[in-house]
């Protein structure tokens, strides 16, 4: 009998092809941005030891299963889940999980699309020496001057959007190829560079006892739950993004070693990142807790007073703008290839759809740092309350829903076969961890965290 995967085949040929789109998809705004303030607001260390193991013993499993269900399914992920649980002789309804993933995925995008928006206005703000010489205090007061004009905030929102919408109107495997390939080395080094630089006009070892030397009274169970949910960020998990890159796997590789690599990767690239930040935030005493804009103040300062900085400065927003890009077409990707399989719209036109409906969705956030600046919605801003929704309970509850579906619901052989390359044991350590780790994992954080607030 022909399986799923054999009448349905498209893939990457190459290992390395595969794994630097998923790096790509993978490596965005969660590393550079929302990491390092993420740690600042937690505490640090003891946030970060967290996240870690969030990472090895849920996201990770989670991650793997999700691709190995992409690379059964060959599809969209609704379909995928739907023609998967018609093997595995379970209800359709589980094709929710591809809905629930699209949906979230869109709702993800119209913030991170503002985010982006920010570090493309960077680039030209640095290169253009705006912050020459300048003070913390002058970066702060220069990026509140920026949050408060909600115009060019929506320029460059639209501006991120139409990239993303140009990259995946041609197709992820044409599209994020390349840009991944050259994008992923050159981040690498300008980091490295970047902590390099900083560790020596900052303060360093303030930043290392900061990351490194945990406290874990300062960990509250809200910590804990951002730990998590920024474990599926980062991942790009719960989305169904996943799903929609294992179509593309190629056939005969180890998925596992694959995810390894892009594990790595992605965890390196945060702590460089804090590495990089870090360092100047504590000799410039900017409060680590002061939230979103934590990048946005302590980078420009930094570069600000560098001979040539403005153009280094200009580098590293451009890189922080190509990054995003990669991500926000993972994000895009389930509901467009839905669109242009199921519906058989062309895929420009799936594309042009998705993405007016994430810049309509986006004028919530991009109005909540000035117009709508008083609304709160459980004493946060529209902006906070959907990164919050969205990455504390969409995504793990996402990455919960696929984990008892890959773990339970499907058949073994049949995870078996689509894993063969890997040896027994570590199969089957992944299975035992998937269905015994991650999934009441997720629960156990959630019910710690929300039963603690309604009881
Ligand atoms: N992992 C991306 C980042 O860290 O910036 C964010 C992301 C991309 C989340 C794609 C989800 C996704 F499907």
């Amino acid at each position: 009998m022909k399986t799923l995967s054999q009448t349905k085949s498209r893939g990457w040929r190459r290992s390395w092809s595969f794994v630097a789109a998923t790096t790509g998809a993978t490596i965005g705004l969660g590393n550079l941005w929302k990491f390092s303030y993420l740690a600042g607001e937690n505490g640090g260390a003891a946030f970060i030891i967290v996240y870690l193991v969030c990472i090895l013993l849920v996201a990770m499993p989670v991650m793997i299963a999700e691709i190995v269900l992409g690379s059964r399914g060959r599809s969209n992920p609704i379909t995928t889940v739907q023609d998967v649980s018609l093997e595995a002789g379970v209800s359709t309804w589980w094709q929710g999980i591809g809905w629930f993933g699209c949906f979230a995925g869109l709702l993800v995008l119209s913030y991170y699309s503002v985010i982006a928006g920010w570090s493309f206005a960077y680039i030209s703000k640095l290169f253009a020496g705006d912050f020459d010489a300048t003070s913390a205090q002058l970066a702060g007061d220069q990026f509140n001057a920026f949050l408060a004009e909600p115009q060019s905030m929506l320029e460059w929102q639209g501006l991120f959007l139409l990239i993303i919408f140009l990259t995946i109107a041609v197709g992820i495997r044409r599209g994020i190829g390349l840009l991944a390939r050259l994008l992923m080395p050159l981040l690498f080094v300008t980091l490295i560079a970047l902590a390099v630089y900083s560790s020596q006009v900052g303060d360093f070892q303030a930043a290392v006892n900061f990351m490194f030397t945990p406290d874990f009274s300062s960990l509250t169970r809200q910590g804990v739950l951002a730990a998590l949910g920024h474990a599926f960020f980062t991942l790009s998990i719960g989305v169904g993004a996943m799903i929609a890159y294992g179509a593309y796997v190629p056939d005969k590789r180890s998925i596992t070693s694959m995810v390894s690599v892009v594990v790595v990767a992605d965890t390196l690239v945060s702590l460089l990142a804090g590495l990089a930040i870090f360092p100047l935030v504590f000799s410039l005493n900017i409060a680590p807790a002061m939230g979103p804009g934590l990048m946005f103040v302590a980078v420009p300062y930094g570069f600000g007073n560098m001979i040539y900085g403005n153009y280094y400065g200009a580098l590293f927003f451009l890189m922080v703008s190509l990054a995003a890009i990669t991500s926000g077409v993972a994000l895009m990707e389930p509901a467009t290839s839905w669109l242009s399989e199921r519906l058989r719209w062309w895929r420009p036109v799936a594309a042009l759809m998705v993405v007016a409906i994430v810049w309509l969705l986006g004028l919530a956030s991009v109005f909540s740092f000035n117009e709508w600046k008083g609304i709160s919605i459980a004493g946060m801003s529209i902006f906070s309350a959907l990164d919050f929704f969205t990455a504390n309970i969409l995504l793990p509850a996402g990455g919960l829903l696929t984990a008892i579906f890959v773990g339970w619901k499907m058949r073994r052989e049949v995870l078996r076969d689509e894993l063969y390359v890997e040896g027994r044991v570590l199969f089957s350590l992944w299975y035992w961890v998937l269905r015994y780790i991650a999934a009441p994992g997720v629960l156990v954080v959630f019910l710690s965290s929300f039963l603690k607030e309604w009881v």
